[in-house]
């Protein structure tokens, strides 16, 4: 290698290698440290001591990530293997699930968050992990929404970007970055249903709307690895469809990095009916872009026959193994292979890390209702801690936790029992009735000045399958808080999930709701600064809560239809039962503060192509301390060439203000902020009217409209 280029050195390098050589390196193999699919790979050390495996996930730390290096380097070429994990909201120190983090509209934390990550999976051995998860998603039905960033494209596109810098630093031979991979592509938060590896139907406008610009972000911010969805796509699935990776992703997107299909996602083209056997199945997807093959080994199987009767070219095998050994080389993988194995384990879980899961935990929360301001609470209380989640720290951390300790983890009781005077009980199991536990309950809350009730999800009730048709509360849960209730105590509600969750219920008995999503190591710690005042809530939701589950899939970004809801007007769209609007929508999220804004103005009546227009309003902090805000703006396309949501982000501001401070917040907007998908789906801003609305939340705005001429007007 001495002296070589990289392209000399891989071509030399590929020139050696024989065929079942070459589909061993694109053979991903997992360990059993964790388990994340049907399939194991038996026999993992013989394909790895033979070359026949390139990568492995679900192994990790330098002494295990070590034992198999050391086989790799004595295998007959001596490649050195990849290491991957499922680190999607930290590895050791664990932070809020991405969908809570999203809530802090913060792409500097979320940044912040992902470069710790990075650090402490490179020292644990690890050289990439399967995150950023960026699936938009309308559905909180699918148990998969916890790992993403809500239903907004253009947010989930910004944070798609901040997650890949995070983890891909400037440089991936720097001993802390690890390669990013986007997943899952594509359109997998759109299943029918909402029941997880359904079937996905959408049209074309739609996925460039909606669903595609967070990939295409990510991409664009050089994500090296693309991970494929168990989904079809127009009835091809996601891992065989040439339209989506070679077309889309690499001719029009311009993607040099590599693909790997999800878990044994290759072989289940059997089971969508698409492939009669694995040899159609790996002729299929490595035809159609594929590189890796996770699991299943097919490829491994099959293609070397496949290469030798002429079915498949060599040519695009030589592609596929190329890419996998430059991404090796740019690791630093060829030069220093132990690089990542070669010392003693690190201590992860430092003051410095867990201040940031902390700061990631305050930030994600989100104040639903706050009536008569019950919230915050004083620490000189006596307080009942109540709920069957109230003494989890395995459930603050939430589903996908990588390598992350529970017994590092803060629960609410850890966290109250440091600051106030509590008596906990708790009330009921997640999902079953326990007549004792709720007496001790009931007792408890008698006893107390004010209760807080911590109820919700457990971690196995939301991620990977884990949908579910009815998204309340458990029903024995609902029991414990009636009973609570009954007891005439003033009580604050928290919830935790990974979904939002129907909480119409609730909303009808509780003064005050706190939202807590799964907050990681640090949650029952930053869930006492926020309940007691020592911070305040700042989170804002960015996928809406529904008033029921019937209304989903839901959107704020849904279009005026032919016949716009008019509430006297039968023959418009709406339910008999039920609102149009989310019980609480996309930007919702209260504090403890009021503000009041002032109307929104545009810098001119008229916008010329190529000339900005600066929107802005006045917002005042009427509360007699400091306060912080996230403002948000919409805009709507009055008149365009295709239908146009009533709303769209397109951007947002967080402002602290003084006690009766007030400032004039000001966006820009370009003719970019109002494209749209073209007739050929590029995009197209046209003239015509629109409207710019600034607020706290997609459903309270002030407006202002403009009109953006012509070329020649
Ligand atoms: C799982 C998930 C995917 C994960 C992969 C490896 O089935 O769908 O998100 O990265 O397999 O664990």
């Amino acid at each position: 290698m001495a002296g070589m280029s990289k392209d000399a050195f891989l071509h030399e390098l590929l020139g050696r290698m024989s065929v079942e050589e070459m589909a061993g390196q694109l053979n991903l193999l997992t360990g059993a440290m964790d388990a994340t699919g049907m399939k194991h790979s038996d026999d993992l050390e013989a394909k790895i001591r033979a070359g026949h495996c390139g990568a492995v996930l679900n192994v990790y730390t330098p002494a295990a990530t070590r034992a198999l290096q050391e086989l790799a380097l004595a295998s007959p070429l001596g490649i050195p293997l990849i290491f991957g994990y499922d680190v999607i909201h930290g590895h050791r120190t664990i932070y809020p699930i991405p969908l809570g983090l999203s809530c802090s509209w913060n792409l500097d934390l979320i940044g912040r968050c992902a470069r710790m990550a990075a650090a402490e999976s490179a020292a644990d051995g690890l050289h990439w992990v399967y995150s950023p998860m960026v699936d938009i998603s309308q559905d909180p039905r699918w148990g998969r929404v916890a790992e993403g960033a809500g239903e907004d494209p253009w947010l989930g596109a910004q944070i798609a970007v901040a997650m890949v810098r995070g983890y891909q630093g400037n440089d991936l031979a720097d001993p802390t970055s690890v390669l990013a991979c986007v997943k899952h592509f594509a359109l997998y938060g759109a299943p029918m249903g909402g029941r997880d590896y359904h079937t996905v139907d959408m049209s074309r406008r739609e996925m460039e709307d909606t669903y595609f610009p967070p990939y295409r972000a990510a991409i664009d911010a050089g994500a090296r690895t693309v991970m494929t969805a168990f989904n079809d796509i127009d009835g091809i699935p996601a891992s065989a469809n040439r339209w989506l990776l070679t077309e889309l992703l690499r001719g029009q997107w311009g993607f040099q990095g590599w693909i790997v299909t999800d878990y044994t996602a290759v072989t289940e083209m059997k089971n969508h009916g698409t492939a009669a056997t694995d040899a159609d199945a790996a002729r299929q997807s490595l035809e159609a872009g594929v590189d890796m093959d996770m699991v299943s080994e097919a490829f491994l199987s099959e293609l070397p026959a496949l290469v030798k009767s002429g079915a498949v070219r060599e040519e695009q095998l030589d592609a596929a193994v190329l890419r996998v050994l430059e991404t090796k080389w740019d690791l630093g993988l060829f030069r220093d292979p132990l690089a990542r194995c070669n010392h003693e384990p690190v201590i992860h879980s430092t003051a410095e890390n867990r201040s940031l899961a902390r700061e990631a935990a305050r930030e994600s929360m989100v104040l639903l209702k706050n009536e008569g301001e019950i919230l915050p609470l004083s620490k000189h209380q006596n307080i009942a801690l109540i709920g069957p989640l109230a003494d989890s720290r395995r459930d603050m951390l939430g589903c996908w936790i990588a390598a992350g300790d529970e017994s590092l983890a803060a629960s609410p009781l850890d966290g109250f029992r440091e600051v106030a005077t509590v008596v906990h009980a708790q009330g009921c199991g997640i999902s079953e009735a326990n007549e004792d536990l709720l007496a001790d309950a009931i007792r408890a809350a008698t006893q107390a000045d004010v209760v807080v009730l911590v109820l919700g999800e457990n971690w196995q009730m939301n991620g990977e399958a884990a949908s579910r048709t009815d998204i309340r509360l458990p029903q024995c849960q609902r029991e414990l808080a009636k009973h609570i209730l009954q007891t005439g105590k003033p009580c604050v509600l928290v919830t935790m999930s990974g979904r939002p969750l129907e909480l119409t219920w609730e909303n009808s008995q509780f003064p005050a709701i706190l939202h807590a999503w799964a907050l990681g190591t640090e949650g029952g710690h930053a869930l006492a600064e926020v309940i007691f005042g020592d911070a305040a809530p700042v989170g804002k939701l960015t996928m809406g809560f529904p008033r029921s589950v019937g209304q989903l899939p839901m959107t704020y970004r849904e279009k005026p239809t032919g016949r716009p809801f008019n509430a006297t007007e039968k023959y418009s769209s709406k339910y008999l039962d039920a609102p149009n609007d989310a019980l609480y929508p996309f930007g919702h999220g209260l504090t403890y503060a009021a503000f009041d804004y002032g109307p929104v103005t545009a810098s001119c009546t008229e916008m010329k192509p190529g000339e900005p227009i600066t929107v802005s309003a006045e917002i005042t902090n009427r509360t007699g301390h400091p306060a912080t805000e996230t403002l948000q703006l919409y805009v709507r396309d009055l008149v365009a060439s295709v239908t146009r949501p009533l709303k769209e982000l397109r951007g947002f501001q967080r402002i602290t203000l003084d006690a009766g401070e007030s400032k004039v917040v000001s966006f820009q907007l370009t003719d970019a902020d109002l494209a749209f998908p073209g007739p050929d789906y590029q995009p197209l801003t046209e003239p015509g009217d629109f409207v710019a609305m600034v607020g706290p939340s997609s459903a309270s705005v002030g407006c202002v409209r403009f009109t953006r001429t012509a070329i020649n007007g």
